[in-house]
């Protein structure tokens, strides 16, 4: 019998009330106007499209993720005609995850949480980042620690059970205190799940002109790790376990699972919107990052691809390995399964370095990161990176 492959989808919505200081997502600020509809058009004609391909007809989908910017932007008329796009078009797995992020604020109103929830939202993700007022100043965040507060007050009246807490770590004029406050507070909470970000800084945030400037200042690289171990042990010391090297649940039930088929099992995403990246048929491409390019090619009835790498087997081994250690669990059996090699036949040297220096335990049948090699994982699977690839996504400021 035929038995489809699942697959995963992403939706792109590149608009937030106001730009925060640090942010690195293609996203725009519309203040109190509308997103235009004309990009909720092409969204739908883009799902068509894909809906409509011979790799994609007839399989389901594990998971719908809506992210951004801040999908809760939209009204609730562009948010249900996305959901019945998709969901008019593609039948579910038994076991579905649909996840939108949210922002604290009015903009999040019980109308949309309400509708995300009767098209059968499983998990939704608010951006928090930080509980100390004056932080969120800092970093050009435009609400306060109480808005955050009644958003998460309205998410639980409408009965959302499964939610994520974004935080960060090394934001500007956040002391330890401040944060640890934040992750003490946020446990107080019980929420779900909690992640924890690191603030990085790219060419494209308002912040990094000020950094260049000598107006502001981060934390060293030695300070964030230190202040990431208290966090993890107070995490770990009450109801929290690890789900990611960054991120916290209450119990494996609410694990993200759209991050798990995609990092664990390596299964397939598309990924719809400008930017969106998408791992489908053997290649790893990313879509038109502006505007009018993307709607020129949907209006063309052409997928809009900006960029498309085809993975080599050896890429693809090597995705594997770091997204199973970034997911805190790499199973070698599951490894020698799918590729017919035992990892550390190929990568047991590093492999077997990382586990002297403290980072990894390896065992007969996976490779588990230790709490030091967690904070670390962003450092450590550039160990496994191609030569060509070694300085990818290095363009964030030093912190050293
Ligand atoms: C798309 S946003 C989440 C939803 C919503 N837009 C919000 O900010 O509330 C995803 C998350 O990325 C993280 N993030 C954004 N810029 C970052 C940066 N420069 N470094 C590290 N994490 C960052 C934040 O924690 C943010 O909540
Ligand atoms: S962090 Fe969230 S709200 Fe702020 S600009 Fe980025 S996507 Fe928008």
């Amino acid at each position: 019998m035929w038995n489809p492959i699942p697959i995963n989808l992403y939706v792109h919505i590149p608009y937030c009330v106001k730009k925060c200081g640090f942010c690195y997502y293609k996203s725009f600020p519309i203040a109190n106007s509308q997103v235009p509809d004309e990009y909720i058009d092409a969204l739908c004609q883009e799902i068509d499209l894909y809906a409509n391909h011979p790799s994609v007809m007839g399989r389901p989908i594990r998971s719908v993720y809506f992210g951004g910017g801040t999908p809760t932007v939209l009204t609730v008329s562009q948010l249900t005609r996305l959901m019945t796009a998709i969901f008019s078009r593609f039948k579910k797995t038994e076991q579905f995850e649909f996840c939108c992020e949210a922002r604290p604020g009015e903009i999040t109103t019980s109308e949309k949480l309400i509708a995300l929830k009767e098209h059968g939202l499983t998990r939704l993700s608010i951006g928090c980042q930080s509980l100390d007022d004056e932080v969120l100043l800092l970093n050009k965040r435009n609400h306060d620690a109480k808005e955050f507060y009644r958003t998460y007050e309205r998410v639980r009246k409408v009965g959302i059970e499964n939610v994520n807490v974004d935080l960060m770590s090394g934001m500007v004029g956040q002391s330890k205190d401040s944060f640890l406050r934040t992750v003490n507070e946020m446990i107080a909470l019980e929420p779900e799940n909690i992640a924890i970000y690191k603030m990085e800084l790219f060419l494209n945030n308002e912040l990094y002109i000020d950094y260049r400037k000598g107006l502001i200042s981060l934390i060293s690289n030695e300070e964030e790790y230190e202040i990431a171990k208290e966090a993890y042990t107070a995490l770990l010391s009450s109801k929290y376990q690890m789900a990611e090297h960054y991120s916290f649940m209450l119990d494996p039930k609410y694990r993200h699972l759209q991050r798990f088929h995609i990092w664990s099992k390596g299964e397939e995403f598309i990924g719809f919107g400008i930017s969106a990246h998408s791992y489908f048929n053997g290649f790893m491409y990313q879509n038109h990052l502006e505007l009018d390019q993307y709607y020129q090619k949907i209006k063309n009835h052409t997928f809009p691809v900006y960029r498309a790498h085809q993975m080599k087997v050896q890429e693809i081994m090597i995705r594997r390995l770091i997204f199973g250690l970034k997911s805190m669990y790499f199973s070698r059996l599951e490894f020698e399964r799918d590729f017919g090699f035992d990892v550390i036949d190929i990568f047991g040297n590093k492999l077997k370095e990382l586990a002297c220096n403290g980072y990894l335990t390896i065992s007969e049948d996976s490779i588990i990161p230790t709490i030091e090699g967690a904070i670390l994982a962003d450092d450590i699977i550039r160990e496994f990176y191609l030569p060509k690839n070694s300085k990818m996504m290095l363009g964030h400021v030093r912190r050293d």
